[in-house]
């Protein structure tokens, strides 16, 4: 049974689901729902969500700009207001309909709403399916700073629904599976062989890597809710990335990057580091990199470009002592916390990165 039951964020993937839903509404009696969109999940997913759902017009519409430049206070403060204005009180509910940015931005509205309404997360890209959605973190950005500004605090429910990944482009569909080869890697070597079998991404055959990719993501967020320690290895990846993908958003140089694009880059990076300074085994970093390489395109760095994303990276969040800390990995599913990674390491990594498709 695809479903995990909880007090808070539970995540339902089995057939009932919609049915589940209904129940859970049902159950919150909301005074109004609020259903946050973007243009693109309102026009090809709205429609299909209602359509399951039994709520009649005690509904209302929310829609934000796409895209991540719009994950920001000025959109919360839209969003504030237009709860404000539409009576909300403390028994709404807000069900957040989208990818990544309508699932962190709409949790953190919610959580910060009148110190805190329900909210029930619906994603509709495969990245917020396995990883943005489940587990809590809810937050903006901050200028280019990525998700600086946030709050850890669970939905009432989130229904996973694989029939809008249809709606997706390849591209999206693509992003968000960096986001799976990431739980891989963390997880175990039995979880990586699975992933890489996958050679061409089928919508359906994705349902078991959606769940199993689920669960080792539920696995690390039980253990270690607030992000003391394990469930920082959910950032593989994301120091570099999170710093590639704001350089990208903010600069001509290089082409603007999904999050997922950046954290594929950003795992290459952080797997060539984990075997010059952690010992990761050169044949599996061999085979890691080439299956990332060859499912996204390739960005070119020059001199510049890389100084300014360690520049970037001097605001990671994850920064202690005023060191910006690593995860590493000795080897597939074998992690080491708060490394620090010398400059010097991060340019090898770089090359390593540029020169995949000359080996
Ligand atoms: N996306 C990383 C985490 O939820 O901790």
């Amino acid at each position: 049974m695809r479903e995990i039951i909880k007090n808070k964020g539970s995540v339902y993937f089995s057939s009932s689901k919609w049915d589940i839903l209904n129940t859970k509404i049902n159950d919150l009696k909301p005074s109004t729902i609020f259903i946050l969109v973007d243009a693109n999940t309102l026009k090809y997913c709205l429609a299909f969500m209602l359509n399951k759902l039994e709520i009649k017009d005690n509904y209302k519409v929310l829609e934000i700009q796409v895209g991540e430049v719009n994950k920001n206070i000025k959109t919360c403060e839209y969003l504030w207001n237009q709860l404000s204005k539409n009576s909300a009180d403390r028994q709404s509910l807000i069900i957040n309909l989208g990818g990544g940015v309508i699932t962190d931005i709409g949790g953190f509205v919610a959580s910060t709403f009148m110190r805190g309404i329900q909210f029930i997360n619906i994603p509709t890209t495969l990245l917020a399916m396995v990883d943005a959605s489940i587990g809590g973190k809810n937050g903006v950005d901050l200028g280019i700073i990525k998700n600086q500004i946030g709050v850890i605090n669970n939905p009432a429910m989130v229904l996973i629904c694989r029939e809008f990944l249809n709606t997706l482009p390849i591209k999206e569909l693509n992003a968000g599976y960096a986001e799976v080869i990431k739980h891989g890697i963390i997880d175990s070597e039995s979880y990586w062989d699975k992933i890489k079998s996958f050679k061409e991404l089928n919508i359906d055959e994705m349902d078991t890597i959606i769940w199993e990719s689920v669960l080792v993501k539920n696995n690390i967020i039980t253990i270690d809710p607030s992000e003391k320690n394990i469930r920082k290895t959910l950032n593989y990846g994301h120091t570099l990335g999170h710093a590639i993908e704001s350089y990208s958003l903010g600069h001509n140089s290089i082409t603007s990057l999904l999050h997922g694009e950046a954290i594929a880059i950003g795992m290459i990076l952080t797997t060539y580091i984990s075997h010059i300074q952690c010992g990761f085994p050169k044949e599996k970093l061999k085979e890691i990199s080439t299956y990332i390489f060859n499912k996204f395109k390739k960005v070119e760095f020059d001199q510049n470009d890389i100084i300014n994303i360690i520049k970037l990276l001097e605001h990671d969040k994850k920064k202690l002592d005023n060191k910006v800390l690593f995860v590493l990995l000795n080897d597939i599913g074998k992690y080491q916390l708060n490394c620090e990674v010398s400059q010097d390491k991060i340019f090898k990594a770089f090359d390593y990165y540029q020169n995949l498709d000359k080996n």
